[in-house]
């Protein structure tokens, strides 16, 4: 550990890609974990466009649910490290799976959310777009008020492109990382670990923190098994 911590102090450019995990330990239920089925269903299948299509307001109930306990959620230990670990290193960025909003609540600045932001909405004809952490609809599924089309939230979906712009960024940033931390996520997703693994082959050292085993495992150079809550308590940079 001390040898590590020895290592990470020197380095100049950092890189974090967080999942559902992080946020666990603030109360919201991971995807694949205990709690996270909704009624009976999966994440896969209703966070698809065509789960949108069949059914909007099914879809648009499951994002309601979480929204609600997303935003009575409070940023956790792990969250607020990671927020002041950005102050820490000459060039540090936050990669996060997660919807929740808590980084940047925790204060991190240098954030890509990756799958969108459960608080936003946009139309799915128009280019209305809307971002409100205190807005429930009343009724289900919401229609634009600029040109009457369905409201959809603002995530990407399974089989959707991701934001333009975003993952250039990531391969760029992480091209020439010295550590990547990746916190939290189970490697479910395609994408998260194409990126974890440009990465580890461009040279930088990989940290893993997950209680469980995870599809990172293999391009990981180290492994903290414990809860991300742990490990940053104790952690000190
Ligand atoms: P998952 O639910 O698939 O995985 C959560 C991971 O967090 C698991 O590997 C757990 O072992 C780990 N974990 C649980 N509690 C933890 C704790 N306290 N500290 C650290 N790790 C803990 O969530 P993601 O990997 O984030 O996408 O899922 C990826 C994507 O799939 C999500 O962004 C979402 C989902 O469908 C969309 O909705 C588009
Ligand atoms: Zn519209």
């Amino acid at each position: 550990m001390q040898e590590f911590i020895h290592k990470l102090k020197q380095a100049k450019r950092v890189a974090v890609l967080t999942g559902a995990g992080i946020s666990q330990e603030s109360g919201i239920p991971t995807f694949r974990g205990e709690g996270g089925l909704w009624k009976q269903y999966r994440a896969e299948e209703l966070a698809t466009p065509e789960a949108f299509r069949r059914d909007p307001q099914l879809v648009w109930e499951w994002y309601e649910w979480r929204k609600k306990i997303c935003s009575e959620a409070k940023p956790n230990i792990a969250h607020l490290k990671l927020a002041d670990w950005e102050k820490k290193f000459p060039e540090f960025h936050l990669f996060t799976q997660n919807v929740d909003g808590l980084h940047r609540r925790a204060g991190s600045q240098q954030v890509t959310s990756l799958h969108g932001d459960i608080f936003s909405a946009r139309c799915t004809k128009c280019k209305y777009f809307l971002s409100d952490r205190d807005r429930f609809w009343d009724s289900l599924p919401p229609h634009c008020p600029s040109c009457g089309s369905l409201l959809r939230p603002h995530i990407v979906w399974f089989g959707e492109s991701y934001f333009e712009g975003d993952l250039d960024f990531a391969f760029s940033f992480l091209k020439e990382t010295d550590f990547l931390f990746v916190v939290g996520t189970s490697g479910s997703v395609g994408v998260p670990v194409q990126l974890a693994a440009f990465a580890k082959a461009n040279g930088a050292t990989t940290v893993e923190i997950n209680p469980m085993p995870s599809g990172y495992q293999s391009m990981m150079d180290i492994q903290f098994s414990e809860k991300a809550g742990e490990f940053f308590s104790r952690i000190d940079i």
